[in-house]
């Protein structure tokens, strides 16, 4: 009923009477009161005149599942939205979803996170209200070993976001970070429930510094805020993302991996670089070629050798 009305208000820039909302919705005036009372606890501006009736005047700035669904248009992803004021980590959350057989799309989104995962055991600084942290169920038809091509799906869907939404040129170093002026901005972590031949679903963990300040986070990390000048609108950015999250599934279905490579190869910042790139406990050094069809890392050592590299930490030397 809250979403009803919403929709109603924001519709009308102008008072609407108690009167008319309540008969329109069918619900009592009394009824209209205490949700609006109960929008106004949640932050919304909302005023209310005698004779005159309601009026929409603003949104608070929390990714709330009703300001997130409202015009957002899309087919599968973010039809089911679980918000939280905080998790320990999405990840969790989503992971347990999945094996309850969450529909393929649900997001699970948290305002902070006290144990925010990242990738190769590292952490994610996730403080309250200043980022995006989500987690999207995917149940895709593909065999486990072609599940990489999601993480770079994203990446290709967070840096498009970032472009449409803020104007500025972000960068993909692989396998997945995402980086503006050579400083990290958003990660993904990808996690998956598979059989030997047949993926159940994916999880797919994605952080973005948002409204950070600068003085809050490390040397290497940077937020939109600080690379645009000024604050960025969590829920338009998190609305194009879903919508970018969706568009690239959908093309992967239609045309294939080749599609999501070619437009992840446009935004690599590892393309024709000298790597050191650390797995397990060795490392290897060489010059980035390309990627292959199945996201991994083509590697041209000193020898000549091409050495195929499906995970690790990866430097950038020259
Ligand atoms: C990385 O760059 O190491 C990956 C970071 C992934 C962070 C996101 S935030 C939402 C989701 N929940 C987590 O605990 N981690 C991912």
């Amino acid at each position: 009923m809250k979403e009803k009305i919403l929709d109603y208000l924001k519709k009308e820039q102008e008072y609407l009477s108690g009167d008319e909302i309540a008969a329109r919705l069918g619900i009592s005036r009394q009824g209209l009161w205490k949700h609006i009372q109960d929008l106004k606890d949640l932050g919304y501006d909302i005023v209310a005149v005698p004779h005159l009736g309601y009026r929409f005047l603003s949104s608070p700035d929390r990714l709330f599942a009703i300001e997130i669904a409202h015009g957002l248009n899309t087919k599968f992803i973010a039809r089911k939205i679980h918000y939280f004021d905080y998790l320990v980590s999405t990840m969790d959350l989503a992971m347990q979803l999945g094996m309850q057989s969450a529909p393929h799309g649900t997001v699970v989104l948290a305002e902070s996170q006290t144990k925010g995962r990242g990738r190769l055991g590292r952490s994610w600084f996730s403080p309250k209200y200043k980022g995006i942290y989500l987690s999207l169920i995917l149940r895709p038809k593909i065999l486990p070993s072609a599940s990489p091509i999601l993480t770079l799906l994203s990446a290709v869907s967070i840096c498009e976001t970032i472009k449409k939404v803020v104007g500025l040129d972000a960068q993909i170093k692989w396998p997945n970070d995402i980086f503006i002026c050579n400083k990290k901005v958003a990660g993904i972590l990808t996690e998956m429930n598979a059989e030997v031949d047949k993926v159940n679903f994916v999880v797919i963990g994605i952080g973005l510094n948002v409204n950070n300040d600068k003085k809050s986070l490390i040397a290497q990390a940077t937020s939109l805020k600080e690379q645009a000048g000024q604050p960025v609108s969590r829920i338009i950015l998190l609305q194009e993302l879903l919508r970018r999250m969706e568009s690239n599934y959908f093309l992967l279905e239609d045309k294939g991996a080749q599609a999501i490579i070619d437009k992840w190869r446009n935004f690599s910042l590892t393309l024709g670089r000298r790597v050191k790139i650390y797995c397990q406990d060795k490392h290897i050094e060489g010059h980035a070629v390309d990627i292959d069809r199945d996201g991994a890392l083509l590697v041209r050592k000193d020898s000549g050798l091409m050495q195929k590299i499906f995970s690790g930490d990866v430097m950038h030397l020259r």
